[in-house]
Formats: structure tokens, sequence, C-alpha cells
């Protein structure tokens, strides 16, 4: 085909001169034949592999099947290494180097000689860091997810990522396990490679990047140990060569259109409150416009199908073998609940042609329309003058009973704070106080960590308390559950009235009216929002500095301010 693009990476390698000599001879040490560089497209892997990283350390795997993709469609796959933030190991949070990894991908995918790219993902901050540094260059890419763990197991019962540890741990302070039982269960719980088994943020973040068209179907489901997982790197390698050749860049996909459909497909599978930050961040890359009253707007009468913990019963494995998210798509799509069935996606076939023959197997997995887990699902958008950009809520996760509620704050100055007394047995509590936490959003802690699920007072666990309203500015991990409130923006530390707050103030919460509020006079909160609260700042530079100097709030996504918007992918100058 004469018409096609020259090959970007032509014009590091496509030269007789002094630069050509440099950029192949090099990458010859590698073994590669002189055919290779002539008019072939190259294809980047962008691997999250790291041991360190235990969702994605089968993804060297996973990169070889891709690779063999590649080959067979006429391609040349080139494999790189970029930051890789792992949930369970990275402290304080793997929130905090989200940016950071985002930064690497986009300079990583730039500066190179790459045509288009796949995106290695899994573990829950790497997908959405892949998607943003990715859609900043608009060069084609799909994204191929790791694929969640087998079934955690426990003396014969499921038992599911994160959600198990909330729960075991509230059993153990409540005295119904003991400390044997408690550690017992780890081993149980992680008994293969792959992600979160749960409806946490990286199945949720993998069921995005499906919805929105970036990735395979079946991508988000697949087990990461079965070998179709396989098969699909394999398909989504041949597939990125093709993209290549259609110059179907990474705009065309992610569209604001695209982004609607995300919006329900998170209501019904009950996705993490994360994906509202994350969406936002990746919108903010392409240059969509996305508010977060969108989640209402656009979310809010959209039953919760999937029935998987922690909203519900199963785990992704089940989620897969009844059908996965076509199905789920497909049903919304029957029911006029899909608003964009038109959406182009990277196979090149619209969202509704991949799934409109989607068959369901287990209607208790993913239930009909009229028998939902939650009848109003996704994410509850909140304001109010404790929360005047907005804070969020997940009803799905909630006990319903607490969805209207009115009660006195307890406050917490910080996470610190929060775990030297919430055991004190003398703390002024009970089952219908609200737990306050300030100093948890993207500069306060910093990072925004997944503290937003403070665990009950003990004192009123042993009592049977199950649930108590919770608000903070922090995240809460996608796997908990619970009333939370999070991502109270502007947050405590950046002179959000969260900061306001003191012991003993009432707080009316009102799902349904969305709206939380502080019930003191206008006047009262402007005095005390004007004495200045300490700094909490880190101390120090690297890259907390620059993280803290720059961050967005939650309703920004939380991204770098100076990271929003796509800068494409023109080649930079010559290196010598
Ligand atoms: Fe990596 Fe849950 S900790 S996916
Ligand atoms: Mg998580």
């Amino acid at each position: 085909m004469t018409d096609r693009k020259p090959l970007r990476s032509a014009q590091w390698f496509g030269t007789a001169d002094k630069n050509g000599f440099m950029y192949r001879s090099w990458m010859k040490n590698q073994g590669i034949p002189d055919h290779e560089f002539q008019g072939k497209p190259i294809i980047g892997i962008c691997n999250t592999w790291s041991e360190l990283t235990p969702c994605n350390a089968h993804f060297r795997k996973i990169a070889e099947h891709v690779k063999r993709g590649v080959l067979e469609a006429g391609g040349f796959p080139v494999e790189f290494p970029v930051f890789s933030n792992g949930e369970s190991n990275l402290r304080p949070t793997a929130m905090l180097t989200r940016n950071l990894a985002s930064m690497d991908v986009e300079e990583a995918i730039r500066g190179n000689p790459i045509d288009a790219v796949v995106l290695l993902a899994g573990c829950d901050k790497t997908t959405p860091a892949l998607m943003m540094g990715a859609a900043s260059c608009d060069l084609p890419a799909i994204v191929v997810s790791g694929g969640p763990m087998l079934n955690g197991k426990l003396q014969g019962r499921n038992i599911g990522s994160g959600t198990a540890v909330w729960q075991l741990h509230e059993s153990l302070k409540a005295g119904e396990i003991d400390l044997h039982q408690f550690l017992a269960a780890e081993s149980g719980m992680s008994r293969s490679a792959g992600t979160c088994n749960t409806m946490g943020t990286a199945s949720t973040m993998a069921c995005m990047a499906e919805a929105l068209g970036a990735a395979l179907p079946h991508n988000a489901a697949i087990p990461a140990v079965d070998a179709r997982r396989y098969v699909l790197a394999h398909m989504s390698g041949i597939r990125i060569v093709q993209m290549v050749q259609e110059d179907l860049r990474l705009s065309r996909i992610l569209t604001r259109a695209a982004f609607e459909n995300a919006i329900r497909a998170n209501a019904a599978i009950g996705g993490s409150t994360n994906a509202v930050i994350h969406l936002k961040a990746i919108a903010g890359r392409m240059g969509v416009p996305l508010e977060l009253e969108d989640w209402t707007r656009i979310g809010r009468g959209v039953p919760t199908l999937v029935d998987l913990m922690p909203s519900g019963r199963f785990l992704m494995e089940e989620f897969y073998y009844a059908g996965g998210l076509p199905a789920v798509l497909r049903r919304l799509g029957e029911n006029g609940l899909l608003p964009h069935p038109d959406a182009l996606t990277v196979n090149g076939r619209s969202l509704w042609d991949n799934v409109r023959e989607a068959p369901n197997y287990d209607e208790e997995v993913i239930r009909p329309l009229a028998k939902p887990l939650i009848a109003d699902g996704g994410i509850r958008v909140l304001r109010g003058n404790l929360a005047p950009r907005g804070a969020v809520l997940k009803p799905s996760a909630a006990s319903p009973h607490l969805l209207k509620h009115r009660g006195r704050a307890v406050v917490f100055e910080d996470f610190d704070d929060y775990k030297a007394r919430i055991a004190d047995e003398s703390l002024e509590v009970d089952e219908g106080s609200i737990l306050v936490l300030k100093n948890c959003g993207p500069r306060g802690y910093p990072g925004m960590a997944e503290v937003g699920n403070m665990g009950l007072p003990p004192k009123l666990l042993r009592k049977g308390v199950k649930d108590m309203v919770r608000i903070s500015d922090a995240r809460m991990s996608g796997t908990a559950y619970g009333t939370v409130v999070l991502h109270v923006a502007p947050e405590a530390a950046a002179g959000g009235p969260l900061a306001a707050v003191r012991n003993g103030d009432w707080i009316a919460l009102d799902c349904d009216a969305g709206s939380l509020q502080l019930e003191i006079s206008e006047a009262e909160l402007a005095d005390r929002l004007a004495v200045p609260a300490p700094s909490s700042a880190p101390k120090g530079g690297g890259y907390a500095r620059l993280y803290v100097d720059h961050v967005l709030q939650a309703d920004e996504g939380c991204d770098f301010d100076f990271l929003v918007g796509c800068r494409g992918a023109e080649v930079p100058r010559h290196s010598h």
C-alpha cells in the first residue's frame, strides 16, 4: 500500500547516514538482522513487570506471547520496562508514583523508535499510569492486562483478595478468630499469578480499558494463568501491527463517548471508586472533558449486575466463566443502557459489534436486570459545605441504613492520630458517630493513600457493629467496603472545609440528595478556616516535593498540573 503514512520509526532506522548508522548499529548488538529494520512497524511492549509488583510478576511470559503475535503480523517487537507501581509493597502508597510512571511511559514512547505500543498493565495503578502516558503521545496503543488470580481458598471456601484481609482483620479484633487462623489465610488468598481477584481497582481498571475499547474483548476477566490469557496477548500483538497500518490512534478510541460507556459499565460491575480519579486523569491527557457530575448524570439508575466481592458474592474466575465483561455490555445494550454502542474499539469494530452475541452462562454472577445486585449502582457524587468540590461514595459497598445519616464527628487529625487513638477504650464514640479523617488527600498524605475505610473502634466491633459512616479526603481500596465518603475536595491540607471539622460537630449525609453538610454557620466555618492549619508538606526534596507542588485535587484526577493534555508523538531532534 503506497498511500500509507511513513513509519515513525523510519526517522531512526530508515536513513543511510551517520544517524541511521548509529541507531541501527547499537540495536544490532542484540542479534537483529538488517531486514528487521526495513519498513517494519516497530512495536513497543511497555512492560510493568517487576518481582516487587507481584501482581505483574508473570508479565515477561505475557510479553513473549505478544511478541509472537507481532512477529506473525510482520512487525518487530521491542520490549521496554517502565516504573512498576505495585499496590501491595509500595509505601506510602502506589498512588504517589502513578504520575511518575505515566511520565516514564510518555517519555519512553516519544523518545524511542516506536510506531505503536502494547501496554502490559495489571496491578491497580499500572493501568491508569500506562494509559495516561500513552494518551499524552497518541500513537496506536492496545492494553493487555495481566488477568486476575485464581479464587482464594480458605478452609474449603472462596476468599477474595483484599476483601478477606479487611474482613479477617475485623474478625480478629472482634475476637471471632485467633492470630493463627488469621495468618493461615495468607497463603490461601494469593495462590496464583495475577491481580486481585475481587472487583477491586485492578479488575475495575481492566474492565474500564475494555469498556473504553482500548483492549480486546475478554481482556479484563481471563484468569492470569488461563492459556486463553496468552492467546489474547498473541492476538493483541497481531492487532497492534494492523493498527499501525490503519493509523488507529488512541484519540479515535478514547473519545467522550467511550468514557460515557465506561461510566455505565462501572456501575454495572460495581467498580472501584478509584475509577473516578483514574478515568478523569486519562480523559485529561486525551483532552476529553469529564466532570465529577458525569458519574451521577450518566451512571445513576444503572443497576449493578455483577455479583462480585466486595459488593457481592463471587470472584473474577466466576466472572470470566459466566461470560465476562462482554456479557455485561450486551445486557446493558439490550436494555438501552449503553449510551454509545457504535464507539470504535481497538479491533476496528464497534463496542456493540464486539458484544452483541456475547453469551451469559451464569445468571447468578451476571444477573438479569430484573434481579440486580443493587438497583441503583455506580458512584454517588456528594457536595455541600464540607465538600465544595465534591466527594464520592459507592452505595453498593455501603449499608443501606446509613445512606441517610446525621451524626456527631469523631475527628482524627491524620492517619497517625487515627492509629494512636482508634483502639482507645475511652474514645468517645458510638455507632451513630461519624469518623472523620483529615490530611490523607493528595497533598496531605502525600499521595492520597487508601486509608479512607478506617477500621472501626474495637469496642464497637465487639458489640457487633459492622459499619459506620466514615468521611475523609483519602481513597479506599477497591476491595474494601463500608459507608465510606471519600475524595473530599478540596482536601484538608489544601485548606478545604474538612480541616475545620471538630469533635462533636454534627454532620449530615444524604446520598439520595447528594449532599454532605457540616452543620455550622457559614461565619463559623470561615472563622475556623481563617486559622492556618500546620503545614503537612514533606520535608526535603525529591519526587514527593514535585508531587505536592503540582498535584491536582481529586475532582481533577490527581494528575500533575503540567501533565494534563496530549503532547503528541512528534519525533524529537537527533541525539548526536
Ligand atoms: Fe495488585 Fe491488588 S494488589 S491488583
Ligand atoms: Mg487495590
